[in-house]
């Protein structure tokens, strides 16, 4: 008798236990749902990232995160990500181009907008970084002020040149010494024929292919004055006695020895064959930049252009 009254006590205990357990669930659970609600896997989930793509971000861009759930989800976000040569300060810029281009490939906007060819040739253009010494970067996107001289100007010597009168800076000139005696050594020859050009000398050379052809013809040939590399006193255009113009220079065996071993001497070939999308001039065999041996052959062996490598390694 006292056995069953016992139990009967028992049981109010035992429900409020169960009560108070389950309540105890109820509010963990609550509170998880809340705390969960607040991560980046729940906010970018909501988003529209999949799983493998969140942990893709937390990875990479663990101090980025919010700049993610500030833009709409697209399929291509996380491919743009990936792209090789992808910049963080570009990538508003890459999404708003592939709006406007859904049918081109995404190496391309990157490329193009590294680059600035997104938007046509002279656009926005601002003054180039002269800071950079050998590494400046001259196009029709970055430009010398109008009385902008090199510091170091020396004239080369008529060994050296189809004509008198051909400056440079005094390192340009001392590696084309040193290339000029190497070609020497296997047979060949090169020469000078163009390469200090001022502001104004460039404006008579421009204006010389405008009124041969118009404006557009002579932007494929000639750059706007301010926007030629010739201006930094960095540049050489090299022919040889043989093959002396922009016709023929292409087919010959200086040519040829230049394509292997200019970086070797701190030059490089600046507007490739097929590269006049992205360079803004037509294949010009014979138009040599000066970077520096180091510099030359890292943009050498990248095979990029150099408004490329720019673009990607040297403008922060
Ligand atoms: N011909 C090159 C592009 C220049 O005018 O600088
Ligand atoms: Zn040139």
């Amino acid at each position: 008798m006292k056995k069953k009254k016992r139990q009967i006590k028992k049981i109010p205990c035992i429900i409020a236990a169960v009560v108070l357990i389950i309540l105890g669930i109820l509010i963990y659970k609550f509170i998880s749902d809340i705390l969960y609600k607040r991560t980046y896997d729940y906010k970018l989930l909501q988003k529209g990232y999949k799983e493998e793509e969140i942990v893709y971000l937390k990875e990479n861009y663990t101090d980025k995160l919010d700049d993610f759930l500030n833009i709409d989800y697209e399929e291509y976000v996380i491919p743009i990500l990936k792209e090789k040569y992808f910049l963080w300060k570009n990538f508003k810029t890459y999404l708003e181009y592939i709006k406007e281009k859904p049918d081109k490939k995404q190496e391309e906007i990157i490329r193009e907008v590294n680059i600035g060819t997104y938007q046509p040739f002279y656009t926005n253009a601002k003054e180039a970084d002269t800071t950079k010494e050998y590494a400046l970067l001259v196009n029709k996107y970055n430009f010398l002020s109008s009385d902008y001289e090199p510091v170091d100007l020396v004239r080369a010597n008529g060994q050296y040149t189809f004509s008198n009168n051909q400056y440079m800076r005094q390192e340009v000139y001392s590696a084309f010494t040193d290339m000029f005696f190497a070609a020497k050594e296997e047979g060949l020859t090169l020469l000078i024929n163009s390469s200090y050009r001022n502001y104004e000398n460039q404006q008579k050379a421009y204006k010389d292919y405008e009124d041969a052809g118009g404006k557009s013809y002579a932007d494929r040939y000639a750059a706007r004055p301010g926007f030629s590399e010739h201006q930094t006193g960095l540049t050489l255009d090299i022919f040889t006695p043989e093959f002396p113009t922009t016709s023929t220079f292409h087919l010959s065996k200086e040519y040829t020895w230049l394509t292997t071993n200019a970086h070797k001497y701190g030059f490089i070939l600046r507007y490739p064959e097929g590269k006049e999308k992205i360079t803004g001039f037509s294949y010009e065999a014979w138009h040599y930049r000066y970077l520096g041996v180091e510099l030359a052959t890292k943009v050498y062996e990248s095979g990029l252009t150099y408004d490329e490598y720019y673009a990607y390694y040297l403008d922060n």
